[in-house]
């Protein structure tokens, strides 16, 4: 690493990024098959659920050997992405101007994870949790369960679909395609970002990384 750039997200972290995304995109292509009639079809044999059972068994233990290995890591994360302050309120005001507009006048500086990051965080552990209880329950007390009960599980799962879904669309624009996450791309692949995208999009970050440093 140079001078010039900052570690934003070390290897094992990346890791785990990458395949449990993997296993998320599995599960919502085969679970959209499930989920549109008109495709059934392709569900007939039933490979894509075989596929999408497949694709769970990964989304549910990857996290947990994560958590087994490196729970201070977790925790970390968890006390960053559930720590709100009023800049992150200032945030939610500035950003559809900072985002649709380019007016980065009024953002508030922000932390290792900003808003943005932080809401994200907030859907992919309240429906990632939602996603494996109604899924679990499904497979497991396919026979056992109540019909109401089931049907609750298969209308959770569901919405947890659509809003996870979607929110994953927003996800993926501003990582790869937002012309002002420069670095983004970067520091879920290699690690790293410039000094001066720190600076410029985590300045209470940078500030406490580059202590004494400069
Ligand atoms: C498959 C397509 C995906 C792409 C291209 C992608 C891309 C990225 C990028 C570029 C970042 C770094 C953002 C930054 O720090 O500036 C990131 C972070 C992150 N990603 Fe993904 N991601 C994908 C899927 C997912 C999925 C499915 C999940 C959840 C299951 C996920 C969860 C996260 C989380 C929690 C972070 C850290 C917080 C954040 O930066 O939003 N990603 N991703």
């Amino acid at each position: 690493m140079t001078h010039h750039e900052v570690e934003k997200y070390r290897k094992p972290i990346r890791i785990l990024h990458w395949i449990h995304s993997g296993a998320f995109v599995l599960l919502f292509l085969t679970g959209l098959i499930l989920f549109i009639p008109g495709l059934g079809f392709l569900a007939e044999d039933s490979w894509t659920r075989v596929i999408h059972r497949i694709g769970a068994a990964i989304f549910i233990v990857i996290p947990i050997i994560y958590l087994i290995i490196n729970p201070r890591s977790v925790a970390r994360g968890l006390k960053l992405a559930f720590t709100w302050t009023k800049d992150d309120i200032g945030w939610l005001k500035a950003a559809p101007r900072y985002y649709f507009l380019g007016d980065e006048k009024d953002m508030p500086p922000q932390g290792e994870m900003n808003t943005g990051q932080k809401m994200w965080w907030f859907i992919v552990v309240v429906f990632g949790v939602l996603f494996v209880i109604t899924g679990v329950v499904m497979v497991f007390a396919k026979t056992t369960a109540s019909p109401a009960v089931l049907q609750w599980m298969v209308f959770i799962h569901d919405v947890s679909f659509i809003v996870s879904g979607a929110m994953l669309f927003v996800h993926i624009y501003l990582g790869v395609v937002h012309p002002l996450m420069t670095d983004a791309w970067s520091a879920i692949t290699g690690g790293k970002v410039s000094t001066e995208y720190a600076k410029k999009h985590h300045a209470k970050w940078y500030a406490e990384v580059s202590k004494g440093k400069e």
